[in-house]
């Protein structure tokens, strides 16, 4: 185990690693029929999609499969969040935001083509997230998934948490716990909470179990991200390691430390293992998931 894992992972987790697989391989596919042709938008658009873990997406079709809802109704909601966290990453890395320059082992897009294109993929990534979900699979429940996205991504959610993070960088004192887990909520929470309860929205079920196994999932993802910058290795991280302190960024490590934000990750953990109790079995492979989550080195 590396010095760079977050938090031990004893167990091995067959079912999410399979599931993450197929999500990837899912979701790459359509993202290829969605983004045919040979132009620099499209191009770019591509490029800000491919490379990462895919979880959010891989939310959409574990909740979707968890209520029997099929990988082909379900797909292009899972395609559809990618496009919106696709779109926050590329925002998130430009010079006036976090000014990376590496993402996903890569040159950010600002770097490979320039500013105006990271401006414009991102917008127009954001733009298909919606055109994606507004699709007849989806039934009644169309305007639902649209609004719930529309919600979770702006001014009341991730766009939200964006701001709250960049202003916190040069606010006189530093955050409070309350406020830092408000920030996280938003910033990355949201958009974790609409992936896993998006299968319940397609198939009228209930979405409460769902909801709290996001909001601890989502703050737990959020910890473990804080910890990488940290701990993480920056060649596996495919990200610039060591930068929130420097840059004044408020964390669940700049304020509980290292020890107390592990210990911290694994409490969520745990209670978003616990949501899970009433789908018995049959939600394993989402109780693996938190359990990477908390263990991940990338
Ligand atoms: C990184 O998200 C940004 C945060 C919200 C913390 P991921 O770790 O899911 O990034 P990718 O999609 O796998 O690259
Ligand atoms: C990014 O959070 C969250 C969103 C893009 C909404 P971070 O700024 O911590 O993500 P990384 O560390 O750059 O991936
Ligand atoms: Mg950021
Ligand atoms: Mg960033
Ligand atoms: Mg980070």
């Amino acid at each position: 185990m590396s010095a760079s894992t977050v938090v031990r992972q004893e167990t091995p987790a067959p079912k999410f690693t399979h599931a993450l697989s197929r999500t990837q391989r899912l979701v790459s596919a359509r993202m290829e029929s969605a983004l045919v042709g040979d132009d620099t938008l499209l191009a770019a658009m591509r490029y800000a999609i491919t490379g990462g873990k895919m979880l959010r997406g891989f939310l959409v079709l574990e909740s979707a499969r968890l209520h029997e809802v099929s990988d082909e109704v379900a797909l292009d909601a899972a395609l559809a969040i990618e496009c919106m966290h696709a779109y926050s990453l590329v925002h998130d890395d430009l010079p006036c935001m976090d000014d990376d320059d590496l993402r996903r082992g890569l040159p950010t897009l600002h770097r490979k083509w320039d500013e105006a294109m990271a401006v414009l993929a991102g917008d127009a990534l954001q733009t298909l997230s919606f055109e994606l979900l507004a699709n007849p699979k989806f039934g009644d429940n169309t305007l639902t998934l649209i609004r719930m996205l529309a919600q979770a991504s702006g001014k009341d959610g991730m766009v939200s948490g964006q701001m709250l993070d960049i202003a916190a960088e040069t606010s006189p004192q530093p955050l409070t716990l309350e406020q830092i887990i408000l920030l996280q909520r938003r910033k990355t929470g949201c958009l974790i909470s609409w992936s896993a309860t998006a299968g319940a929205v397609i198939a009228n079920a209930d979405t409460e179990p769902l909801r709290h196994y996001a909001e601890a999932l989502g703050l737990a993802f959020q910890i473990a991200d804080d910890i990488l910058d940290v701990e993480g290795d920056a060649e596996k991280v495919g990200k610039r390691v060591r930068k929130d302190a420097e840059a004044g960024k408020a964390t669940f490590v700049s304020v509980l430390g290292l020890d107390a934000a592990k210990t911290r990750a694994q409490q969520l953990c745990n209670q978003a293992c616990a949501a899970l109790d009433i789908y018995g079995d049959r939600g394993e492979t989402l109780r693996e998931a938190a359990r990477f989550v908390i263990s991940r080195d990338s």
